[in-house]
């Protein structure tokens, strides 16, 4: 989608490749603020903090295991997906522009004004009824650049069905991230 400068990366597990990290990366400095959708690890998350000093970034998860047989008393491996995000954020020095949404895409969609945000980038849920419902709620508040993981991937077919049917020849893509200027 442009040209790319090199992000040194992050060794933090989860799904993005390097290239996609890197676009990430760089996209983040022309924006002024970006809401993710599915923050995991924060694999997405460290390009785009680190890309730019200044943008506002919004990480909506909810960081809940689906697994209803985990014991009770048992620290959930969500739970401590979501403290470790925490330190990252902390180690980067990045609490003060990162805002942690610890809630579904559609309940923080909700908490944003149209036309409020630059940038929103999808990597949530990936049903398809899930990603009509995050393109649905999130279009409206986006100025600049609707986009999110996962297009074109095997295992998750309705992505690219989903956003080929809503954007028509609009898609840009960079490995596996869609993208559709505003
Ligand atoms: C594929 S992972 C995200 C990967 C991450 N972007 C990365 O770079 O590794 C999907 C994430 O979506 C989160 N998720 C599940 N349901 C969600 C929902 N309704 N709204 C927002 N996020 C959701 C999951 O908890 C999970 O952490």
């Amino acid at each position: 989608m442009q040209q790319l400068h090199p992000y040194k990366g992050n060794d933090l597990c989860g799904w993005m490749y390097d290239d996609e990290l890197e676009f990430l990366y760089n996209i983040a400095n022309q924006m002024e603020s970006i809401v993710e959708i599915g923050t995991f690890n924060g694999r997405s998350t460290h390009a785009l903090i680190s890309g730019s000093k200044v943008t506002k970034i919004y990480c909506v998860d909810p960081w809940q295991d689906q697994s209803e047989w985990l014991p009770k008393d048992t620290q959930s491996k969500a739970e401590y997906r979501y403290r470790g995000f925490l330190q990252m954020l902390k180690s980067m020095k990045a609490e003060d522009r990162v805002t942690v949404l610890r809630t579904t895409s559609v309940e923080a969609s909700k908490l944003f004004e149209d036309k409020s945000i630059d940038m929103v980038f999808i990597d949530g849920l990936h049903e398809l009824e899930a990603v009509q419902e995050d393109i649905e709620c999130w279009l409206p508040k986006v100025n600049k650049l609707i986009s999110g993981h996962d297009y074109e991937q095997m295992v998750c077919p309705d992505v690219k069905t989903v956003v080929d049917k809503k954007f028509n020849g609009k898609v840009k893509v960079c490995g596996t991230i869609w993208g559709v200027w505003l």
